[in-house]
């Protein structure tokens, strides 16, 4: 049957690729409120997955605990590693090497070139100045923003959200996590910023993990989840 054998191949597709996040019986109150009641989430290398849900559910609290920011119960591993076993600088040194994220609203330094605003995160992790401003300016090539001196905050919205991806790539991240990364954008930039994250995945090799409230840039995940009363539920693929 047709899709017994599609679902052979994706199995021995899948088994080859490595998990670039897994989070496994996530537990997380605040206060009274239990945000993340036994959360389990497998992300592979090479996949994407978007998170849904209203607002207030969790979901930023969820990037948060991917990047070790929030310490929740439960077993978080980011490329092979138990980063709730890192503490401090091993912690940092592990998520600046393989983890990128992108925000809301871009979160760069406006008087920054972008240039000089992606290759920073470059040399924040050891990269050589030449190196890092030649990576820069190149990605941002790929990316499609004007590689010009001009500030940042000269740039079109959905420019400057792709600077904050070329930023959240240039250490060749295995976990590319972005928090509505749409959410400021208007119709036209939404759909291209949208496209250009999510083909990463498959010419990259990360795992890509979007936070959004658009059902329509969701659909471009292989796989979506609704977060709501400390539970993920999988919506079936349409
Ligand atoms: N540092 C914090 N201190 C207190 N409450 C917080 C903190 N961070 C998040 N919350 C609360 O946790 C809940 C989930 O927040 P968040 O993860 O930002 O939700 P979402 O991104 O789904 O809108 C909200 O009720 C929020 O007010
Ligand atoms: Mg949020």
């Amino acid at each position: 049957m047709e899709p017994a054998i599609s679902d052979t191949r994706a199995a021995r597709r899948n088994a080859s690729r490595t998990v670039a996040l897994e989070l496994a019986s996530l537990r997380h109150s605040i206060g009274d409120r239990v945000l993340f009641d036994g959360l389990d989430l497998t992300l592979l290398a090479g996949e994407s997955a978007a998170i849904m849900g209203p607002s207030g559910s969790g979901k930023s609290t969820l990037l948060s605990c991917a990047l070790g920011l929030v310490k929740a119960d439960g077993a978080v591993r980011v490329a092979g590693t138990d980063i709730g076993r890192l503490s401090g600088r091993r912690l940092a040194e592990h998520r600046r090497t393989t983890v990128g994220v992108v925000f809301q609203f871009g979160e760069l330094l406006p008087e920054l070139s972008p240039v000089e605003n992606v290759a920073l995160a470059a040399l924040l992790s050891g990269t050589s100045r030449r190196t890092a401003y030649a990576e820069a300016a190149a990605l941002l090539g790929e990316l499609g923003v004007p590689v010009a001196d001009t500030p940042t905050s000269s740039l079109s919205g959905g420019e400057r959200q792709r600077t904050a991806v070329a930023r959240a790539l240039i250490n060749s991240p295995s976990l590319l996590l972005a928090d509505e990364p749409t959410g400021a954008l208007d119709e036209a930039n939404r759909e291209s910023v949208a496209d250009m994250l999510f083909s990463l995945p498959e010419q990259r090799g990360c795992a890509l993990l979007v936070v959004t409230h658009d059902p329509q840039v969701a659909a471009r995940a292989d796989r979506t989840w609704t977060l709501s009363g400390g539970v993920l539920t999988e919506r079936a693929a349409s």
